[in-house]
């Protein structure tokens, strides 16, 4: 095991990329199931939630190619449709194979995603929308048993805003016969650019980005070359980073259109965010100030920056209230950053903030991707030595990040257990 150790106080200066975004290019390699031939894609980023995927496409069959961050994907030769429990253990969003691989062999055997640290993560509205498919779907011994001679058309109304659940079903109907509309739908950057990514393989996608979208079948499609958006959350992690050190950075690569609310929020609190030519200069306040936030389904607050955003209002000046309101126990890293010093008390889905007390470093332990992000930007800020274990966490969703930082003069570094 390693751990990541922090010496805090250090203002962040300089300039840092942003790698290609994990949960942009998990769906689009999973897409890869949907055409014969060679895929390639570009800015994929080097983390272990890409390695997982591409372990598993490599499980039923793929031909997968990696050269530094440029991925290619052949699945013209297929000879499984199970995705294991294995896998599909270390990584929930493996369920994003269950609808391309259900629209182009006709069945799918996917083990149940189980829950994880932040939530119970259902996938119940996957399989409604499925079934709405024509697909039929049974559960057995905790795998999802999918079948379909053919998928055909439908109006799917999801009762609540899902990533993945929008990402599956578009996959699913891309090859269906007739038209399929999913209401309710997610409109996060990510599905706009899975769907544009299809459209490119010869798909009839409308509307993605917007409440419905709009899924016209196609008899087939054809493998593409695309390039990976970059990672938003990321871009807001360092984004963060710069207002609990009180930095000047500049964030390459972020697309300021993609973190509207987060930028917003940074604003209020302090945090001067400006565009230039080929990112965004961020420059922390001398002086942080408190604001409410409650995450939402994008164009919202997301709740991937929830934990981020809850050390900048741990430093601010006064009360801040934090609700969650997409994930049920999305405040594991509450108990850690109180162990930094941090005045937080939680009510509900609420977590109330006293800020202006000084954080501590302190030996804490990660327990979920945003969480980990969340406890090194404590120890950056924090007065002392930090160590954060269980630090796989973090690589799930984070390039080289102590590289990134060290490049902005953090004192950070990673080290074995
Ligand atoms: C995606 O997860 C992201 N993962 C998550 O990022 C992100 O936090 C989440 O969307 C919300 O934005 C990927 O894209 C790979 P949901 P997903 O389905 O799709 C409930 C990270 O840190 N729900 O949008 O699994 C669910 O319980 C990760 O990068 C059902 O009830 O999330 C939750 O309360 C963490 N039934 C809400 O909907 C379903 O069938 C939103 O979940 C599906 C979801």
């Amino acid at each position: 095991m390693e751990k990541i150790i922090i010496e805090g106080g250090s203002r962040l200066e300089g300039t840092v990329s942003v790698s290609g975004a994990k949960n942009a290019a998990l769906p689009i390699l999973a897409s890869a199931l949907l055409a014969e031939g060679w895929n390639t894609y570009h800015n994929v980023p080097d983390l272990r939630d890409i390695r997982t995927i591409k372990r598993l496409l490599t499980e039923v069959g793929a031909e997968v190619e990696t050269e530094e961050d440029v991925v290619k994907i052949d699945t013209g030769a297929l000879k499984s449709h199970e995705a294991p429990y294995d896998l599909v253990k270390t990584m929930r969003a493996s369920i994003l194979v269950l609808g391309p691989m259900l629209a182009r062999l006709g069945r799918a055997r996917v083990s149940l995603p189980g829950g994880c640290a932040i939530g119970a993560r259902p996938v119940n509205l996957h399989l409604k929308g499925l079934q709405q498919l024509g697909a039929d779907i049974s559960l057995d011994h905790g795998y999802i048993e999918a079948q379909a001679r053919s998928l055909k058309g439908a109006d799917i109304y999801f009762d609540l805003v899902t990533v993945t659940g929008t990402e599956n079903l578009m996959m699913a109907a891309v090859l269906a016969d007739g038209v399929t509309t999913l209401s309710n739908a997610a409109r996060e950057p990510e599905i706009v650019a899975l769907a544009e990514t299809l459209n490119q393989m010869g798909a009839r996608i409308t509307g993605a980005g917007t409440p419905v979208i709009t899924i016209a079948g196609v008899d087939a499609l054809k493998p593409t070359s695309i390039t990976i958006i970059p990672d938003r959350i990321e871009a807001v992690t360092f984004m963060v980073a710069a207002g609990v050190t009180h930095g000047n950075i500049k964030i390459l690569g972020c697309e300021p259109d993609h973190v509207t609310a987060a930028i917003n929020k940074a604003r209020q609190a302090g945090i001067t965010v400006a565009a230039e030519t080929d990112g965004l200069r961020v420059v922390g306040g001398e002086t942080i100030s408190s604001v409410d936030v409650k995450t939402l389904p994008y164009p919202g607050f997301p709740t991937d920056l929830q934990a981020q955003f809850m050390v900048l209002m741990c430093l601010a000046t006064g009360l801040s209230v934090i609700s969650e309101t997409i994930f049920e126990n999305r405040f594991i890293h509450v108990s850690e950053l109180q162990r930094m010093g941090a005045d937080i008390k939680i009510s509900g889905n609420a977590a109330v903030i006293q800020g202006g007390k000084p954080l501590t470093g302190a030996p804490v332990m990660a327990t979920d991707l945003r969480a980990s992000a969340s406890l090194i930007l404590a120890g950056l800020a924090a007065e002392g030595t930090t160590e954060v274990s269980r630090v796989y966490h973090i690589d799930r969703g984070y390039e080289a990040i102590e590289r990134k930082l060290s490049q902005l003069g953090a004192h950070i570094r990673r080290v074995r257990e």
